[in-house]
């Protein structure tokens, strides 16, 4: 039986990208991109789209007994920064999300299900560079205590209900064909339209500050390697940790004005400051290279080389 694919968040950052790669993967009409705002023009255009609010649990039972859905990609989050100035309504979203849609799953016959988690369930007390999968974990964002429940119930509903549900713990994404929401990584991605318009971009954290990032392309691969392994396979079952790139914003700025020599970066460290301090600067991605065989493709060099020529201002 050929798998029915349903995204949910799919017009944010991961979900334009990954919707579109799932289209080629699977075939266009057999992904099914949800979202409560229009997705970009490729996504709406190359395969189905159905108005879905991720709490609107009927809806997601109607929708996966009208197409016949045999998977979910969860993406729906309030992300780290945007979750600290409403942490009840962040709370309420991502957990309400997750666990109705577990359930909704469970009446309706799904199996399997992507859910993303982050590195932001790592706090201040983890160790800063090369984060082990097994850590001291006490994160100080609401978004990161709602990530760590999320993978709990990840791993209960695996271990008591039988729901194949697979995870990773994201670094910052960087990608050219979505915008980010409400992060604290998001920098990453602005910059690079700052530095194409105007050759100069002020920074919201300052020059030292090291965090795990990755290139959207091997985000992308990363979760459809996750998905395709033999569920054998998975020792993890909340969520695994996965290593990319890792630099501070002067390292970045560095590395764009290889490509464009005048740029300038100015630090103007706001309240995402104390966020991005509590985190960690690089993580190990040991138990994903023995479990699916995860190696990124892109370095620094790559990357930013990749995101110059690819950004549309
Ligand atoms: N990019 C996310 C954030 O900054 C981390 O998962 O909130």
């Amino acid at each position: 039986m050929n798998d029915k694919i349903i995204v949910l968040g799919a017009s944010g950052q991961i979900g334009t990208e990954l919707t579109m790669e799932l289209r080629n993967k699977f075939g266009n009409n057999n992904v099914i991109a949800t979202d409560i705002k229009n997705a970009a023009d490729e996504v709406m255009q190359s395969g189905p789209f159905e108005y879905l609010d991720a709490m609107n649990f009927k809806g997601l039972a109607e929708i996966i007994d009208k197409y016949k859905v045999t998977q979910i990609y969860h993406l729906v989050a309030l992300l780290s920064a945007t979750g600290e100035k409403n942490p009840q309504f962040a709370w309420n979203l991502n957990m309400g999300s997750l666990l109705g849609v577990f359930d909704t799953a469970l009446v309706h016959g799904v199996k399997k299900i992507f859910w993303p988690s982050s590195i932001a369930v790592f706090g201040p007390t983890t160790p800063k560079l090369n984060v082990p999968q097994h850590t001291v974990i006490e994160p100080s964002t609401v978004y990161g205590i709602s990530k760590l429940a999320g993978e709990g119930w990840c791993n209960y509903y695996f271990n008591k209900k039988g729901l194949d549900i697979r995870s990773i713990r994201y670094p910052g994404l960087i990608g050219y064909k979505s915008a980010p929401g409400g992060g604290t990584t998001d920098y990453a991605v602005e910059i690079f339209y700052e530095a194409k318009r105007k050759k100069e971009y002020t920074c919201f954290l300052n020059e030292n500050t090291r965090l795990p990032m990755m290139y959207m392309h091997d985000a992308i691969k990363a979760t459809l390697q996750l998905m395709d392994a033999p569920a054998e396979k998975l020792s993890i079952r909340t969520a695994y940790n996965i290593n990319g790139i890792d630099f501070t914003p002067k390292e970045l700025a560095i590395e764009i004005r290889k490509f464009i020599p005048d740029f300038k970066i100015i630090y103007a460290p706001d309240f995402r400051q104390a966020i991005a301090d509590s985190w960690p600067g690089s993580i190990d991605g040991a138990y994903a290279l023995e479990d699916w065989n995860w190696k990124p493709d892109y370095d620094l060099n790559n990357m930013v080389k990749d995101m110059l020529s690819n950004v549309q201002i």
